[in-house]
């Protein structure tokens, strides 16, 4: 669990050549609203491949407390007997959603159109994120909303007696903002209608239509509308969970920065709003392969084949790519600190509102292992030592963000010395078996003393 337990210190040595197939778990977007939205269905929605990450399953557990049966049969499979959109049930207690933004913002959203009222909180580095970004919409429908100073958790929400549909322009790029609207739209009578400039995960509008809801997508001004039907009856789906490209992302650049390695990460969901990370590691020289590529559970899928390449190069990351590889830059920065030159990536703000700020986490995690690095409010810039040059030897901080402590794990198996991670525990929330994991390819990583 995040931010519950006693720290959990580890240590990442250099590695030899990683090899293998890493079998990474299921998508954790995929996964959240795999079950939000079977709760809202009438009937029971099967799932495979769920992501049992903490911040699923507090997912889970909210979906109980709103009415919904969740029932885990065997690892990775799960089902949900919805009780239909706008048939939630007033939770007796607080929803704890952890550390999970997702979950807390797509199941704000799923209430808020609902008549009953809901309180919810998370763990400390929840607490500290906006949620104004979706209360402010959610208004409109009609919801009331009383939160901490700068909207902050915990935070109760009174979902509209009588929900008015709403047309709203997202005014930062993001799908938890987006989805919260479309999911409740759902109980608002008429069209709801969100307008995004930049396109953002669209996970939520693919299964919306799995689901038999109505949703027309246009191309409008820069970007697009999505237009929703409100109070459909949902149909239950069987779902396949994608394995998550967020987490294929640490094996691959594992592979890719330690010298000789080569390994295969399987049945990888490569949804285009996705698929930044990699697009932007091949163009800097990395040796990174698509194999049988194919579509399963309506997501196109493939295997990603990465052989470990000395030549990469510093290169510019475009702030429109910014939304298919928002969760990718901690782990980029660290290719970036093995490539050869300046690697700038720009539009990265949003960065600075995830589990932590992520700029300032690798600034400073990356700055103590030798690395040169630049940040502004929305730019950050990693002055890369070339292969297998960073010094490391130095003790980073998580900030209770399992996306910097995998990073800077990884960022040791390739440095001169050692790197040492203050608290591993928040990778529960997103992938429970990466250590395992990565020790079969080969990995040395030691739980440590504090
Ligand atoms: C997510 C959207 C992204 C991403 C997060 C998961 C989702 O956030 O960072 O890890 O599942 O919708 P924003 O859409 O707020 O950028």
């Amino acid at each position: 669990m995040s931010g519950h337990g006693d720290p959990i210190p580890m240590t990442a040595h250099k590695a030899q050549a990683l090899s293998g197939t890493a079998e990474v778990p299921g998508d954790k977007s995929v996964s959240h609203r795999a079950l939000i939205l079977g709760a809202l269905a009438v009937g029971e929605t099967k799932i495979t491949g769920l992501l049992e990450g903490q911040d699923v399953l507090d997912t889970a557990k909210a979906m109980r407390s709103f009415g919904a049966e969740v029932v885990q049969h065997e690892p990775g499979s799960w089902s949900v007997h919805g009780v239909g959109v706008g048939g939630f049930a007033e939770p007796d207690d607080v929803i704890d959603c952890g550390n999970s933004g997702t979950g807390v913002r797509l199941i704000m959203g799923a209430m808020a159109t609902t008549p009953i009222t809901a309180t919810f909180t998370g763990d400390a580095s929840l607490r500290k994120r906006p949620m104004g970004r979706v209360t402010d919409p959610l208004s409109l429908f009609g919801t009331q909303t009383i939160g901490r100073s700068g909207g902050r958790l915990p935070m109760t929400i009174v979902g509209a007696e009588d929900p008015i549909p709403i047309l709203y322009e997202v005014p930062v790029p993001s799908a938890q903002v987006k989805s919260a609207i479309l999911l409740a739209g759902l109980n608002a009578p008429g069209q709801t209608v969100v307008y995004e400039a930049e396109a953002t995960r669209d996970h939520t509008e693919r299964m919306l239509r799995g689901f038999g809801a109505s949703l027309k997508i246009e191309a409008a001004g820069k970007g697009h509308t999505i237009t929703l039907d409100g109070q459909p009856e949902l149909e239950p789906q069987t779902i396949v969970v994608p394995r998550d490209p967020s987490s294929a992302a640490f094996p691959v650049c594992a592979a890719l920065i330690v010298e000789g390695s080569d390994v295969l990460v399987p049945g990888i969901g490569l949804n285009p709003t996705r698929a930044g990370l990699f697009e932007t590691l091949r163009e800097m020289g990395a040796d990174l392969t698509y194999e049988n590529e194919r579509v399963e559970g309506g997501e196109p899928v493939a295997d990603l084949r990465a052989k470990y390449s000395a030549d990469m190069k510093g290169i510019e990351v475009p702030a429109e790519r910014a939304p298919s590889m928002i969760d990718e830059y901690p782990i980029l920065s660290v290719v970036a600190a093995n490539a050869t030159g300046k690697t700038v990536m720009r539009g990265v703000k949003e960065l600075r509102v995830k589990e932590s700020d992520r700029i300032d986490a690798m600034a400073s995690g990356l700055a103590v292992c030798g690395v040169g690095v630049e940040e502004e409010d929305d730019v950050f810039i990693v002055d890369g030592k070339g292969p297998g040059s960073v010094p490391g030897g130095a003790t980073c901080e998580s900030r209770l963000d399992h996306r910097i402590a995998m990073s800077l794990l990884i960022c040791g198996l390739a440095s001169e010395k050692p790197v040492s991670v203050d608290d591993v525990g928040p990778i529960a929330t997103s992938f429970p078996i990466f250590e395992s994991l990565m020790e079969e390819l080969g990995a040395k990583l030691e739980r440590t003393a504090e």
